[in-house]
């Protein structure tokens, strides 16, 4: 007899705390350079977590280990205490997954494609039935039941994706770039989807959109060449990261000499030189609790040049985002 896979799963037998996924030193391999090395992080039950990053950063990487799609070259992820290797059919129970392209049988109507997906995961007959109907409902496909998946916009094939991703009712939703390539007016009604099964289930989705995972998700993992490079929610981020202040200055004096001074004073975190006709401007990053204007226009009269304008310009979100992901060495770099 088959098994019903998708029966409500016991917790897992390493998950005493409120983790629902456990990543530790995950590192992946497809060449000699790792697509993702040493990454660390824990989704708790219930929450929304985005995982942001630029292309190419490791983000599908990551999610296909999650699912248990492919095997790591190293390390170990778990969901609900059990291992994504060793434990895969435990996990498949418990895991939705929209894949960043959704393998969907184009031939096959909405209904037919949700009946089969299914029967691969070995739910019994009645509760599909009575599952497909809801998911329909969900992901409001009632009027496309019917119809063949080739004939469907690219938003309602992402709805499809996403019906059956839930269809079985996992714990966990696994979602790679879910608003990628459709609509405006579909985004909105994607991303209150997401909000709404996020209510009672664990997701995780990846996205390159910034205000996206603010608006929907609680934590924000920041993904760049294949590192963490930051972890907060959305608020804590850009509250962070908003206290380093930047200032615009115009300085009459030989660049050559102004950069390496402004460069020592301390506290300035970074200062670039954008030379515009007949001034020399230069941009310097600061902490907010270390405000370095009057240090600035004291050096620039001391060394007999002459302060030509200071203001402070706040930093937007995509800066903030580039800022992330931007490595030192390039984001000292005149742009
Ligand atoms: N099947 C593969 N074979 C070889 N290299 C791969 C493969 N899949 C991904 N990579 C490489 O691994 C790195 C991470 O890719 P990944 O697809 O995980 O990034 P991503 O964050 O999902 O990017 P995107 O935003 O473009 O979807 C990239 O350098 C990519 O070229
Ligand atoms: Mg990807």
């Amino acid at each position: 007899m088959a098994t019903d896979v998708s029966a409500t799963p016991q917790t897992g037998p390493e998950s005493p705390d409120d983790s629902m996924i456990s990543v530790s030193d995950l590192t992946h391999y497809y060449g000699p350079m790792p697509a993702v090395e040493n990454v660390n992080f824990t989704v708790r039950r219930g929450e929304i977590l985005g995982f942001l990053g630029p292309n190419g950063a490791g983000k599908t990487t990551t999610m296909r280990i999650l699912t248990g799609f492919m095997p790591p070259t190293r390390g170990s992820v778990t969901v609900d205490g059990y291992d994504v290797v060793e434990k895969s059919l435990e996990v498949r129970k418990r895991v939705g997954y929209l894949p960043e392209s959704v393998p969907l049988h184009t031939e096959m109507t909405v209904t037919a494609y949700l009946k089969y997906m299914g029967t691969l995961r070995r739910m019994n007959g009645r509760r599909m039935r009575s599952r497909i109907d809801d998911v329909i409902g969900l992901c409001r496909l009632e009027d496309y039941h019917k119809t063949i998946i080739g004939k469907l916009s690219k938003g309602f094939r992402q709805r499809v994706g996403i019906a059956q991703a839930i269809l079985h009712e996992p714990d966990v939703l696994i979602l790679d770039e879910p608003t990628i390539g459709i609509d405006p007016i579909q985004v909105v009604e994607t991303r209150s989807l997401i909000q709404e099964l996020g209510r009672a289930q664990t997701v995780v989705l990846s996205s390159h959109i910034l205000p996206e995972v603010s608006m929907i998700c609680e934590r924000v993992l920041i993904i760049h060449e294949g590192h963490i490079v930051a972890a907060d929610t959305p608020g804590n981020l850009a509250q962070h990261l908003q206290g380093v202040e930047q200032l615009e200055v115009e300085i009459g004096g030989p660049p050559a000499q102004v950069l390496p001074v402004l460069r020592a004073i301390s506290g300035a975190t970074a200062v670039t030189h954008h030379p515009r006709p007949g001034v020399n401007a230069y941009r310097v990053k600061f902490r907010k609790d270390h405000d370095l204007r009057d240090e600035i226009s004291r050096t620039v009269i001391s060394h007999n040049w002459s302060l030509l304008s200071m203001q402070l310009s706040s930093m937007s979100l995509e800066e903030i985002f580039l800022r992330v992901t931007t490595a030192e060495d390039a984001a000292d770099a005149p742009d």
